[in-house]
């Protein structure tokens, strides 16, 4: 039998992990409304990353650029004004990727990323972080991903596309190669998901593959292009397989990849003899370890497809700001009850993003 104090000890001590779980409990405005999360945000120091070419991105370069620095004004008005109860941000790209020394880019993730805990710190009741990452050294890029959801209370993780290094910033790292398992190991350890968001590519690159052609640059096509390698790269490499737990996030309803996945998984098969290491099929991943967004991509024809194929308990709404305006994507989920019950659209609109973010926990 339990004694009187083993039985007190039993009981504070479980009152006592009950208060701490209780203490770190998230608490978000939750009135029903939508939760979004390809949001981007940057420093003074950063955002002139984003040269000239913003015309082609969204508004005028001074008012991307305001918009992007902003939190509390312009930004959080057209939360309240489209029904947003929760935006997830994250910095612009190409941020640390776009920094070519290791020892700069884990400074500023480390800047970067304390600055954005700090902004949001007195509205964490709508606001929540990715952490930015450096990707040169696995190693530290798990210990700043830890360090940001231990410590600072982020939600996950978001890399833009591969990482440039090199004195000629011509080095491009994909983490889809096994130095990275330590990377992968933390992220299934620690149970948040690792958003991919598209970059531009270095000029080394671009010249040659849309020089002819230069409006591809971007949203259109050249940002597609580019992270659907990266993201057939972590399938075919077999990120997946050694990590199944590791869960990422696709923007722009998956950055074309579902609506291939017929010839994708077809001809991979034909690779399986030549040493590929994947040991399941692209289409598989999709329903265990990637999730995607609607962010920029408003086309329900697509999304009924998307529905279909990959389900929709792996797609969650977004929008894209300041790059795609909140008010666009509110107009497009009101047109939503068309093709969609009442529970199907609270799915897309929050209920998905609350598991993967772990809203609840
Ligand atoms: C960007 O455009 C502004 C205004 O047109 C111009 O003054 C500036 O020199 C341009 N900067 C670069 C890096 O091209
Ligand atoms: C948080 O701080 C910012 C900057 O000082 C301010 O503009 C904003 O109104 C504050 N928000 C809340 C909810 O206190
Ligand atoms: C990564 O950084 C760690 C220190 O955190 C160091 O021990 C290790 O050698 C670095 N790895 C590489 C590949 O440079
Ligand atoms: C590499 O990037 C740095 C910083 O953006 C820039 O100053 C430098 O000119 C670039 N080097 C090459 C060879 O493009
Ligand atoms: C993909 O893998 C799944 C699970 O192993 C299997 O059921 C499915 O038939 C495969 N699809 C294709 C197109 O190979």
């Amino acid at each position: 039998m339990m004694t009187l104090s083993a039985l007190q000890f039993f009981v504070f001590g479980a009152l006592a992990i009950g208060c701490l779980q209780g203490a770190h409990a998230r608490k978000w405005r939750n009135t029903g409304g939508t939760i979004i999360l390809e949001e981007a945000w940057t420093t003074p120091d950063l955002v002139n990353q984003l040269g000239n070419t913003s015309a082609a991105l969204g508004g005028t370069n001074a008012e991307l650029k305001a918009n992007l620095l902003d939190i509390h004004n312009q930004r959080l008005r057209f939360m309240d004004e489209n029904n947003v109860d929760y935006m997830v941000l994250s910095c612009a790209s190409p941020c640390i990727q776009g920094i070519s020394d290791p020892a700069q880019a884990e400074d500023m993730a480390v800047t970067v990323n304390n600055i954005l805990a700090d902004s949001i710190s007195n509205n964490t009741m709508r606001f929540g972080a990715f952490a930015a990452l450096s990707m040169h050294n696995a190693t530290n890029a798990a210990l700043e991903l830890k360090r940001t959801v231990q410590e600072l209370g982020f939600l996950g993780g978001l890399v833009n596309d591969y990482q440039q290094s090199g004195p000629d910033n011509a080095t491009l790292l994909y983490y889809d190669q096994t130095e990275y398992d330590v990377f992968w190991q933390m992220v299934s350890d620690l149970d948040v998901p690792i958003y991919f968001h598209p970059r531009g590519n270095i000029p080394q690159i671009k010249s040659p593959s849309i020089g002819h052609a230069p409006w591809l640059a971007g949203p259109a096509q050249e940002y597609a292009a580019t992270l659907s390698n990266h993201i057939l790269g972590l399938c075919t490499n077999g990120v997946f397989d050694r990590f199944p737990k590791a869960k990422i996030i696709v923007g722009h309803l998956g950055e074309r990849i579902p609506s291939d996945l017929f010839r994708i998984d077809e001809q991979l098969k034909r690779q399986l003899p030549l040493g590929m290491p994947m040991k399941l099929n692209v289409t598989s991943y999709w329903q265990t370890n990637i999730w995607e967004t609607t962010s920029g991509n408003f086309a329900t024809d697509l999304l009924q497809f998307h529905i279909e194929t990959i389900g929709l308990d792996r797609i969650m709404y977004s929008v894209d700001y300041p790059f795609v305006a909140i008010d666009e994507g509110e107009a497009w989920v009101q047109t939503l009850p068309n093709v969609l019950s009442k529970r199907q659209l609270e799915t897309l609109t929050r209920g998905v993003a609350i598991q993967v973010l772990g809203l609840d926990r």
